[in-house]
């Protein structure tokens, strides 16, 4: 895991109090290095993404390790989870490849609803320094054709026939980027139902040729 994201989990454990042997969820958890972190210091994890590939790659790494991780495959915005199954949940670097904001309030709600009331959330993606959308304007899929590069985007159709499309936010127009200020940031995750302990700006630069694009980290809890 990456050191300044380590340092912004840590942070998170010790504001919330998470114990070991809680249960924690990882949405689009990749190559499972942040999953497998986080079980390394004790809780029992989950990591949940929509590529086999990856989630074939993030078993191997846990067998390696030796760490007992479930990873499966499911999409972050309408998952087969039960509702109220998890302690905590992580979304890292995952949010801000959505840049249709129905969308991340799609995956807001589900993180509510698979977490266990007085259950936790921590965020850590990129930010804006100023707001990026207008809250009321709702983006339509099909326009983002005219900026799509092909190679740096993944659509996807979901099982009810939804298509959906996962763009990597450095190379979208600012109105579809998935960047947020941290206004714009709370806000969503107030409009989701969480309470927001914290929500602030780190140093760290998602990709540092591109000026600005600084990381935003955020706590919020599901109330009891
Ligand atoms: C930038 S990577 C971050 C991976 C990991 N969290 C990390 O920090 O290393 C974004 C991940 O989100 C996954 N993803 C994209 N759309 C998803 C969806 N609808 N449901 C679940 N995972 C998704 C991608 O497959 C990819 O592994």
């Amino acid at each position: 895991m990456d050191s300044h994201i380590l340092s912004a989990w840590n942070e998170f454990v010790s504001t919330v109090n998470l114990v070991p042997g809680v249960s924690g969820i990882e949405f689009g958890s990749g190559t499972g290095i942040n999953t497998i972190t986080i079980s390394q210091q004790g809780f029992q994890m989950t990591g949940i993404d929509i590529s086999p590939t990856v989630i074939q790659k993030a078993e191997e790494l846990a067998q390696n390790k030796g760490e007992i991780v479930e990873f499966i495959v499911g999409d972050m915005f309408a998952t087969n989870l039960r509702p109220e199954s998890f302690d905590f949940a992580v979304n890292i670097w995952t949010l801000h490849v959505v840049g249709e904001q129905h969308l991340r309030a799609k995956h807001l709600s589900e993180c509510y609803r698979v977490l266990k009331p007085g259950g936790y959330l921590f965020l850590h993606n990129e930010s804006s320094d100023k707001d990026m959308l207008d809250p009321n304007e709702e983006v339509v899929i099909e326009e983002v054709k005219e900026w799509n590069i092909p190679e740096l985007t993944n659509k996807f159709e979901l099982p009810n026939g939804e298509r959906i499309q996962v763009s990597f936010p450095t190379h979208m127009p600012p109105d579809l980027s998935g960047r947020r200020s941290l206004g714009e940031h709370k806000d969503e995750l107030e409009k989701a139902g969480f309470k927001v302990l914290k929500c602030y700006g780190d140093e760290m630069q998602c990709s540092p040729s591109i000026p600005g694009n600084k990381v935003m980290v955020a706590f919020a809890y599901k109330e009891k």
